[in-house]
């Protein structure tokens, strides 16, 4: 069984819209893990657009499954995850005024930088992974001491539809495995385009997913649109 990350950003996207306090995305959290999700996955952008620094802490101390953070290199983040420790935390790209996150990490390019704020999250207990595109120069790159995951970008399968970029994951996941690595994968999964990654892809057992599925509990309910996905993972 593949494992489920709900990402709850746009439920603050919605509650920081009107800047009220509802609705709130950690009753998100928890209606998500009671529906069978395995992960909380958020990410704290530099700029707050959705989720809050206090979001964070209410989470951390009220999520029962793993509350894994996404966030960019920076200072800052360093220091609140450290305040926070979540179990684990995604290193993403970050530009500023993009819509959301346009591509992965580049790892080969950073090594020296990821590796030294992997380290300092490894040794203050937090686990690592880093989001990165499905291509064989960041995969390898990511094999770095105190970084035990890597989350494959599908934005372009998503975007595309195109059975070559479907390859390009199965073959990065498998890759990503050879090099010790856990594999998860995540942007723009949708209930159309997710069953062919799973059948194509066995190699990855996690999956973070949020923009559709939140899109689609508008209209079926939290609960129901988790366990649609989670049907999908099986
Ligand atoms: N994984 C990462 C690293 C992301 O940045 C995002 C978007 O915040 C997701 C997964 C979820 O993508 P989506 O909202 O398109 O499902």
């Amino acid at each position: 069984m593949r494992r489920l990350g709900v990402n709850v950003d746009h439920v603050a996207t919605l509650r920081q819209a009107r800047q009220a306090r509802y609705p709130d995305p950690l009753a998100a959290a928890l209606l998500a893990e009671r529906a069978g999700a395995a992960q909380i996955t958020v990410h704290i952008r530099g700029d707050r657009r959705h989720i809050q620094d206090h979001d964070l802490y209410r989470m951390r101390q009220t999520v029962q499954t793993l509350l894994n953070v996404e966030a960019a290199t920076t200072p800052e983040m360093a220091a609140i995850l450290l305040d926070v420790r979540p179990h684990r935390v995604t290193l993403v790209a970050e530009r500023p005024g993009e819509v959301t996150t346009e591509g992965g990490l580049d790892v080969a390019g950073q090594r020296q930088e990821v590796t030294r704020f992997a380290a300092r999250m490894q040794d203050a207990g937090i686990h690592v992974a880093l989001f990165v595109d499905p291509i064989t120069e960041q995969v390898q790159a990511s094999a770095i001491p105190g970084v035990d995951m890597v989350e494959l970008n599908t934005a372009k399968w998503s975007e595309t539809g195109n059975a070559h970029e479907l390859a390009r994951l199965a073959a990065a996941a498998m890759e990503a495995r050879d090099f010790g690595l856990q594999v998860a994968a995540g942007h723009g999964l949708t209930l159309h385009n997710l069953r062919a990654v799973v059948e194509a892809a066995p190699d990855i057992e996690e999956y973070n997913i949020g923009h559709a599925l939140i899109g689609d509990a508008v209209f079926l309910g939290l609960e129901a649109s988790v366990r649609r996905y989670l049907e999908l993972l099986r």
